[in-house]
């Protein structure tokens, strides 16, 4: 029987960073009315689903990751009436949107925090031997514990101090978000893309973690430590579930898109199991050096280990990461449409980030304006306000985002790769996104064919999708044989279309009717 529509497994999502969209109001902030505003574009690229990083109050020391108040929206960026506006001028494009929702940790700032009442919302502990009370370590890099003078105790931060931890073994905890996750809901958010998903439930007895050793990749450690007993816990799955069940309560359901930071594929498989998220991001492949043989090695080994009712995700840059026109291009137009090629053929749903879809890249911020505190602290992680800049539209002063002569909150970049240059222009890296969009759209085989690779010369991967569907990806500089002949539907070398081709041409992505 097929399948019903489910426009979170067969639609394409566009994350934005609403601080750098679009600025309404001229304080240099981006912000909802000016989202909306821009909602056209959206739609003329054929995205499906909207993820907004956070938009709830907050004092910003993490930009929104630190939230004050889980049921309304940040000042800076508009109001509720503005989000319901954006929802509906959305909903009325094809567009759903799903919201962040930050579990893990609320801002220090937050009532909760100082309430005596909600004394057993957070992690608090006794120290040990004058020092903290185990030897877990912060993400943002120091101990992952701050001692409270007033309360004489410790508590657990997993990232900045101002973010102090929840404890999710308390019910009132659960319960509380249960009735976030309704709030929202309520107002016809299409689902939440889930913060540091993996994390929130922490060892109930506070074990230290083992010490990592040569066995641990960067990845199953952090700060030296291997993380067995501060995050990916098994009983996580427990509030995954309790989730999903609220999910399922509205119609349509509602989606769960979890930041699973695990980097070991068998572990990462088990966030999929039925009655769990719905999505969940692959970091394995993010990771992933821009090579064909260790690409496709990840994409085979997710493709083997997720369990049948799991759903690959797949995207290249994210507010958190280098660009992928930069880190996996160097900006190399060629490279950077091999990359837009992969992301929108490969079995599962692909998130673009806002840019992608211009081979959008990093942007210098001179010191003087950094933003971005976790780079401040220079506990050796680089700062992120270098991919949060704000959308090029226009190449004009303001660049479409904010008033000529207003500062933004972080410098305009490059503006020689625009909206409205790119859209003039049928051969450009917006129109080859939107076209791969369009594709996904007209042919099954891309959006629920199954994925297999097929053998190809060295530097090429070559993979069908479902029946008929070939995609045929170069890496390397050189012409290459396919092995198979078939009808160009798209390429990344526009001229080729329509044409029968046995060979790719150097750094060419094209899809292919066999
Ligand atoms: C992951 C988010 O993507 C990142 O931006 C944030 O700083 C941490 N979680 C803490 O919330
Ligand atoms: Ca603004």
């Amino acid at each position: 029987m097929l399948r019903p529509f489910q426009w979170w497994r067969e639609g394409v999502i566009y994350q934005a960073y609403p601080r750098s969209l679009a600025d309404s109001n001229g304080d240099g902030i981006g912000d909802l009315p000016g989202l909306t505003a821009h909602l056209d574009h959206l739609e003329w690229l054929g995205v499906d689903g909207l993820w907004l990083n956070p938009i709830m109050p907050s004092p910003n020391r993490d930009f929104g990751y630190d939230v004050s108040d889980y049921c309304d929206v940040h000042p800076e960026l508009g109001t509720l009436a503005d989000l319901e506006r954006l929802v509906a001028e959305a909903g009325r494009r094809g567009i759903r949107v799903l919201l962040d929702l930050v579990p893990n940790h609320t801002s220090d700032r937050h009532p909760w925090f100082s309430d005596p009442a909600r004394r057993d919302w957070y992690v608090w502990a006794e120290g040990r031997d004058g020092g903290p009370p185990n030897n877990w370590r912060s993400h943002f890099g120091g101990p992952a514990w701050s001692f409270d003078r007033k309360a004489g105790r410790w508590y657990l931060h997993q990232f900045l101090p101002e973010q102090p931890d929840l404890n999710w073994w308390s019910k009132g905890v659960r319960a509380e978000f249960d009735s976030i996750l309704r709030f929202w809901f309520e107002r016809g958010i299409a689902g939440f893309r889930i913060d540091t998903a993996a994390l929130i439930v922490k060892d109930r007895e506070l074990r230290d973690d083992p010490p990592a050793d040569e066995s641990d990749s960067w990845w199953t450690q952090r700060h030296g430590i291997r993380i067995v007993h501060s995050g990916n816990r098994p009983e996580v799955h427990d509030v995954l579930r309790r989730w999903r069940r609220i999910c399922r309560r509205f119609e349509p359901e509602r989606v769960l898109l979890g930041e699973t930071f695990i980097l070991d594929m068998e572990q990462l498989s088990r966030y999929f199991a039925p009655g769990e998220l719905h999505l969940a991001f692959n970091f394995i492949f993010v990771h992933s050096p821009f090579d064909p043989a260790v690409l496709r090695g990840r994409v085979e080994a997710s493709e083997e280990a997720l369990p049948a009712s799991g759903w690959p995700v797949w995207t290249a840059s994210n507010h958190d990461l280098s660009r992928f026109p930069t880190r996996w291009c160097q900006g190399d137009e060629r490279r950077i449409r091999l990359a837009l090629v992969m992301l929108l053929t490969l079995r599962g749903t692909p998130v673009l980030y806002y840019g992608d879809e211009l081979g959008m890249e990093d942007v210098a911020v001179a010191a003087s304006r950094l933003r971005d505190r976790v780079g401040l602290r220079e506990f050796g992680h680089s700062s992120r306000d270098p991919v949060r800049t704000p959308m090029p539209w226009r190449d004009a002063p303001g660049a479409g985002f904010t008033r000529a002569g207003v500062e933004p909150w972080l410098p305009i970049g490059d503006l020689s790769r625009n909206v409205e240059s790119q859209r003039a222009d049928p051969g450009s890296v917006l129109h080859l996104t939107r076209d791969l969009n369009a594709l996904r759209r007209r042919l099954a085989d891309l959006r629920r064919g199954a994925y297999a690779t097929l053998p190809a010369p060295d530097g090429v991967w070559l993979f069908r999708r479902g029946r008929r569907t070939l995609v045929g990806l170069n890496f390397s500089e050189q012409p290459r044989p396919l092995g198979v002949a078939g009808q160009v539907l798209l390429s990344s070398h526009r001229s080729r279309e329509g044409r029968r081709v046995g060979a790719l041409e150097p750094l060419e992505g094209l899809v292919l009717e066999a």
